[in-house]
């Protein structure tokens, strides 16, 4: 099997082979609870979507959302659970895609814990890219301090170091639907892009 969870390898056998145990196969309480402030129609990103289940549910309530992942098996499996809506899942590397128009919302789900933390800083600043201002990345971050991953855990304090030069926190709360393999070690966490960088 692949080991570097950089490449669509990795995670193109994990899928293809169903060893997904990251996968929730539901739409976590944490997001339906965030659902009714998000601002009617607004444009939302969810990179490394996976199987789509948060792409199923937001595009069902009205949203303009882009799913992306780069695997193809993944892609495949987003596209079946969102039948009619599959349009809406694209093949795409995150860091190297025409995104279009700027998004209000970028949705986090175990996508920047599946990257070698070599690649955290291009994450921050491809967020930054492609939210508007005042747009916020909002969802799950994962903190643990194993070397080894994915998923690759983060300290508080390293997460601020990583976010706060172009995000400000502005939610922050424990989790508590967790699938087994994050149970205690995530935190739904909102953070704001600044109107004036
Ligand atoms: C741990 S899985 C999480 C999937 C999904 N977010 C979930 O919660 O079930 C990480 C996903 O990110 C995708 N991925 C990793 N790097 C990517 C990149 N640079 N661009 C797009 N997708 C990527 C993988 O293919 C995989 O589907």
């Amino acid at each position: 099997m692949a080991q570097d969870s950089s490449k669509p390898a990795f995670w193109e056998s994990r899928y293809r082979d169903k060893i997904i145990p990251w996968d929730a196969g539901k739409v976590p309480a944490a997001l339906r609870d965030f659902e009714p402030v998000i601002a009617r129609g607004a444009r939302i990103l969810i990179p490394g979507c996976g199987s789509g289940y948060e792409a199923a549910y937001l595009a069902g309530r009205g949203f303009d959302v882009l799913a992306i992942d780069f695997s193809p098996a993944a892609v495949a499996a987003a596209r079946k659970n969102l039948g009619a809506l599959a349009d809406i899942v694209r093949l795409a590397d995150f860091f190297d895609f025409a995104s279009g128009p700027p998004f209000d919302v970028i949705y986090e789900r175990a996508f920047l814990c599946a990257l070698p933390r070599k690649m955290w800083g291009g994450y921050s600043d491809r967020c930054a890219e492609l939210l508007k201002p005042e747009g916020v990345i909002a969802g799950f971050f994962f903190f643990a301090d194993s070397l080894k991953g994915p998923p690759f855990g983060t300290s508080p304090a390293e997460l601020d170091a990583l976010f706060k030069p172009q995000f400000e926190r502005v939610d922050d709360r424990p989790v508590a639907d967790s699938i087994q393999v994050f149970t205690g070690k995530e935190r739904w966490q909102v953070w704001r892009k600044p109107q004036k960088p």
